[in-house]
């Protein structure tokens, strides 16, 4: 289980709260945020469902496969924080980030 807060494109914040290795996308969107369109339905196929995310000190995200990396470098708006949040799954050493929803990218509707 991880608990994490939730930062909307408009800035309102919400704490969330994801089952072990479920993805950060279905937490989030079971909790109701529903700003990721995440048009390939979780398939690392199309971005829209960039995330920045924080990560508690001293912890060490979950490393990015290569995939996610193509999708990632498809964004105008990539940094060093990015990440699909249909490929990050939870798990309890992500207790406590910090999740902001990256801008839409000029193509996104
Ligand atoms: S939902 Fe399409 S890449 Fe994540």
């Amino acid at each position: 289980m991880a608990r994490f807060t939730v930062e909307t494109r408009s800035g309102a914040r919400q704490e969330v709260t994801g089952r072990d290795g479920a993805t950060l996308l279905k937490a989030i969107r079971k909790a109701g945020i529903e700003e990721l369109a995440a048009q390939c339905g979780g398939g690392c196929a199309c971005a829209t469902c960039h995330v920045f995310v924080t990560l508690p000190e001293g912890v060490t995200a979950p490393p990015i496969s290569p995939g996610e990396s193509r999708m990632l470098a498809t964004s105008q708006n990539r940094t060093l924080a990015s990440r699909l949040a249909c490929q990050l799954k939870l798990e309890p050493a992500l207790d406590g980030m910090t999740v902001v929803i990256a801008p839409e990218e000029a193509g996104d509707f």
